[in-house]
């Protein structure tokens, strides 16, 4: 985490003081209500709750603060995604995606984008540094890419996107805005699952789009309105309450990955092994200019499903769970959904376990571990 990451997250912790009045809660309630107060003027701050509502608006208030931007939050990531692309394309436009990246986004683009007349190419995350961008109208972008790990020069893409005279999304959701901040690098809008490390418990969808052109994030607040996209105001509480420990958590999270990884690199039961924060890590030099730290995912591919299966039954500190930055060691074999990835691939996701713990758990459910 840098200064700028740490200045940010201590305003998140007292965002609600300036304007709180003698002995409101330091909490945000949980607003229910789908209907205010309007007698005949206009010009409450909210109406009816499907465009706007406080427990929405106090989420959005600490996401604004850690992007340095605008914020319209959604009810998960993938309705954040949606509403960006939906906002930023129309029939005949064209957009590229990652062949490698969440699937769900895949499909989204096969099964709704390319039915209302959208073209959607999809590309390799590597390969779309090097992509020609003409004629495009969107570039989307992951990175570190879910479940890969590949890292994009996020800069660089976007003045070439720029210069082709297309916009650039990118979906923040492996680093979090507290570990790489895309908008700075030139990304026109940030998507995020803060389903995943924000929330962090394993409890709450939730999603978000950041950006600094008004006009646009005033289109996507619209389109919320109008799409019926909305977040619970539960979910959006949890959130709240969960992005006040982000940076602690991360903080532990990363520095345990980055534990495990060395030593899962030198396993002689690790066929190949995938976390930006290494050295020997074919992201690592990329990854070091726009990532505060290597993230709390690590790409590990054991010999085959049966070992791979095997090592996730045997590992009583992994939760075999298909989600990431949650509270708990996560992992799965992803070529389950489909992903391109050895049948041996497991992403793990590392949680706040005591490292040492959760290592000599790990190690023990390896193959040749003394289970
Ligand atoms: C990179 C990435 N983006 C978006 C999403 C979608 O988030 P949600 O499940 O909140 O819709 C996911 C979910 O796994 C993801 O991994």
């Amino acid at each position: 985490m840098d200064e700028v990451a740490k200045a940010r997250m201590a305003q998140v912790l007292h965002h609600r003081k300036a304007g709180l009045a003698l002995g409101e809660p330091v909490a945000p309630p949980i607003s229910v209500a789908t209907t205010f107060h309007l007698p005949e003027a206009q010009g409450a701050a909210y109406y009816y709750g499907r465009s706007g509502q406080p427990t929405w608006d106090a989420v959005e208030a600490q996401l604004a603060l850690l992007e340095a931007a605008e914020v319209v939050a959604f009810p998960s990531g993938m309705a954040a995604i949606s509403a960006a692309l939906i906002a930023t394309l129309r029939a005949g436009a064209k957009v590229m995606i990652p062949s490698d990246g969440y699937y769900v986004t895949r499909l989204l683009g096969r099964d709704l984008l390319a039915v209302y007349g959208v073209e959607v190419v999809e590309v390799p995350t590597l390969e779309m540094a090097v992509a020609d961008f003409t004629g495009f109208d969107v570039i989307y972008i992951e990175t570190p890419s879910n479940p890969g790990l590949d890292v994009l020069d996020i800069a660089a893409l976007a003045a070439r996107a720029h210069a082709a005279g297309a916009k650039v999304i990118a979906d923040n959701t492996t680093m979090t805005p507290l570990l790489q901040r895309p908008l700075d690098l030139g990304a026109d809008l940030v998507v995020a699952a803060d389903t995943k490390a924000p929330a962090g418990h394993s409890d709450a969808l939730f999603g978000h789009v950041a950006g600094r052109d008004a006009n646009l994030m005033a289109r996507i607040r619209e389109g919320r309105r109008q799409t019926g996209s909305v977040p619970g105001p539960f979910e959006a509480y949890l959130v709240h309450r969960g992005i006040e420990t982000l940076e602690v958590r991360l903080a532990r999270m990363c520095e345990s990955a980055a534990v495990i990884a060395a030593r899962l690199k030198a396993h002689p039961a690790v066929r190949a092994l995938r976390y930006p924060g290494l050295d020997s890590d074919p992201s690592h030099a990329v990854a070091r200019t726009q990532m505060l730290n290597g993230g709390f995912l690590i790409g590990l591919e054991l010999a085959d499903e049966a070992e791979a299966e095997a090592f996730l039954r045997a590992c009583p500190l992994i939760e075999q769970a298909t989600s990431f930055g949650g509270v708990h060691t996560a992992g799965e074999r992803r070529a389950r959904w489909g992903d391109k990835v050895a049948p041996g691939f497991i992403r793990l996701s590392v949680g706040v376990e005591p490292v040492e713990v959760l290592w000599t758990a790990i190690e023990a459910a390896l193959p040749g571990g003394k289970t």
